[in-house]
């Protein structure tokens, strides 16, 4: 993937739409935050980034949890979405553009013209449906997709991922020509190497494709239920909750009806998704898409579940853990931090309180905020606020600029590979060297004598440029600390937003005499008594 889109083309990120059953816990969380920080790198860079989240509200699932709560789906879905689902950005500090809701009418609509345009191209046809159906993931499931139950559900075959009993179904459903696409979508990910990441799940869908592709039922019969968008044609169906979900990448930038900002975002730059449901968005929608006579995204990045005792967290198992109870006590900054460093993204991984407590404290506050801090307050100290000028630089003075710009360059190969984590370790080698600088060069006992003068000043206009550069490159990932060390650092170098990720090394930007401001704590100690 360039880096540079062409002239007019947004890079366009996407998160999966969330199921509004139930409230938001880390997983979901997770997604949000790997899909924010690669929408906020890019715009760092200098492109017009956009970030689309929303919520997937048709469907039994929903339907079902409404009904059991005594609600309609649509005041469900309402009050989950005010709720939950919107406080979720704000927990998170995530820069979206858009929210899409699939009850909305500028989904729904043209969720029904896209339907319509596969029809009249030949792509739909009536037949029967026999197999089983899993409500919790709204899947057609094949035998090879279930396993033996236990407890409660001991000698019956339950789905995998929700280790429940599927629903045998029965329907007259309308379907969509998806085998006629099994060679054109191999021929797609042929010639386009990067669509599907990372290579595991690439080569796990190539030889699913392989297989077989069976046509795809896209309708359920309202007489089983009604919750979900009218297949056009014929008001007795709805369409299948996953083929009005998926279009919501195209609803909401204005397929249907605004045809230069469609183009403009579309194709995706990157469909960030977990890898349950890597399928949907690399075998059926790069179909569906094809049908329409549409691209498919550029590329689908399928990330790992956090897991709990081994297992995919979920809140069906009770394993959830809610976004707040981790940001309360660390802050949001802290929450996208752990998560991105910790696990390598396209892994597994698993959340521990002692692990993020541990890096809290070794990472951000002693190794970036109290660089920071020291710094910071080490030119009010030294020199009344004012920047100080270097002069007479030493190989150790210079090996900083060139620490500073190895970082930039090997963080952004980096997240242009979509490997988050490993941006993070690059960044954090600038923190170890400026931390390292700093106890080499020892300004505090330099500063006892006045005839080292010129040298200290040196030496904090050398950290306070790496400081300024670690402003700029971990803004994508701490927006808050970020913003907080600019408002002290940077203002005379204009907003933080405006300053060229990829220009963040180039030196001596902080003219000497600017005067800077006082910097708090940026990741103060936390009492977090209950918890580690
Ligand atoms: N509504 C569908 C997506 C439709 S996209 C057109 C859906 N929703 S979901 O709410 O169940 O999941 C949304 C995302 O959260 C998925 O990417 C899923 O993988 C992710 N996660 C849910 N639990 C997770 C973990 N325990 N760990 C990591 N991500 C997890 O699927």
């Amino acid at each position: 993937m360039s880096s540079v889109s062409p002239a007019g083309k947004s890079f366009y990120v996407t998160t999966p739409i969330f199921y509004v059953n139930d409230a938001p816990h880390i997983g979901h969380a997770y997604t949000e935050v790997a899909s924010d920080v690669l929408t906020r790198w890019q715009r760092q860079k200098g492109s017009n980034a956009f970030l689309l989240t929303g919520t997937d509200e048709h469907g039994e699932k929903i339907l079902r949890t409404a009904s059991a709560n005594n609600s309609t789906p649509q005041a469900w879905a309402d009050k989950l979405v005010h709720d939950a689902w919107l406080p979720l950005l704000e927990t998170l500090d995530i820069d979206n553009q858009d929210f899409i809701r699939t009850t909305e009418p500028r989904h729904k609509k043209n969720v029904q013209r896209f339907l319509e345009d596969l029809n009249n191209k030949g792509f739909i046809y009536q037949g029967s449906y026999e197999g089983n159906y899993c409500v919790g993931c709204e899947e057609f499931k094949t035998d090879s997709d279930l396993v033996e139950g236990e407890g409660a559900f001991a000698e019956e075959l339950v789905c995998a991922i929700h280790s429940k009993p599927v629903e045998r179904l029965e329907e007259t459903n309308y379907f969509f020509k998806l085998s006629e696409f099994q060679q054109p979508l191999l021929d797609y990910y042929e010639q386009n190497p990067n669509f599907i990441q990372p290579e595991s799940a690439r080569n796990e869908v190539i030889s699913f494709v392989k297989r077989e592709l069976t046509d795809l039922s896209i309708s359920r019969s309202k007489d089983k239920f009604d919750w979900g968008i009218d297949i056009p044609w014929d008001s007795n169906h709805i369409i299948y909750v996953w083929f009005d979900a998926l279009l919501n990448y195209i609803t909401a930038i204005g397929y249907g009806e605004d045809q230069d900002k469609l183009e403009s975002l579309w194709p995706a730059s990157i469909q960030v998704v977990g890898k349950d449901i890597l399928r949907f968005h690399a075998v059926i929608w790069p179909a569906m898409l094809m049908a329409a006579d549409l691209k498919p995204a550029e590329r689908v990045f399928a990330h790992g579940w956090l897991l709990v005792g081994g297992e995919k967290m979920s809140k069906s198992k009770l394993t959830g853990i809610a976004p707040t109870e981790i940001t309360n006590v660390f802050g949001s900054d802290a929450f996208r931090y752990y998560f991105m460093r910790a696990i390598a993204f396209g892994q597994d991984g698993s959340f521990s309180w002692e692990d993020l407590s541990a890096r809290y404290q070794a990472e951000l506050a002693n190794g970036f905020g109290n660089l920071a801090s020291r710094v910071v307050a080490m030119v009010h100290r030294y020199f009344d606020g004012a920047v100080p000028e270097a002069k007479n630089l030493t190989e150790a003075d210079k090996k900083i600029p060139l620490a500073a710009e190895a970082a930039v360059q090997a963080a952004d190969k980096a997240m242009e590979q979509v490997a988050i984590q490993d941006a993070l370790v690059a960044i954090w080698e600038l923190v170890d060297e400026l931390n390292g600088y700093l106890t080499e060069q020892e300004p505090w006992i330099l500063a006892k004598d006045e005839a080292n003068r010129e040298r200290l000043a040196t030496i904090l206009s050398t950290a306070l440029e790496g400081v300024r550069a670690l402003a700029v490159l971990l803004c994508p990932f701490t927006p808050k600390a970020s913003a907080k060390l600019w408002a002290a650092i940077g203002h005379s170098l204009g907003d933080l937003a405006d300053q060229p990720l990829l220009e963040a090394a180039s030196w001596s930007q902080l003219s000497p005499g600017t005067k800077i401001g006082e910097l708090d704590s940026l990741f103060p100690r936390v009492e977090q008594e209950d918890k580690a």
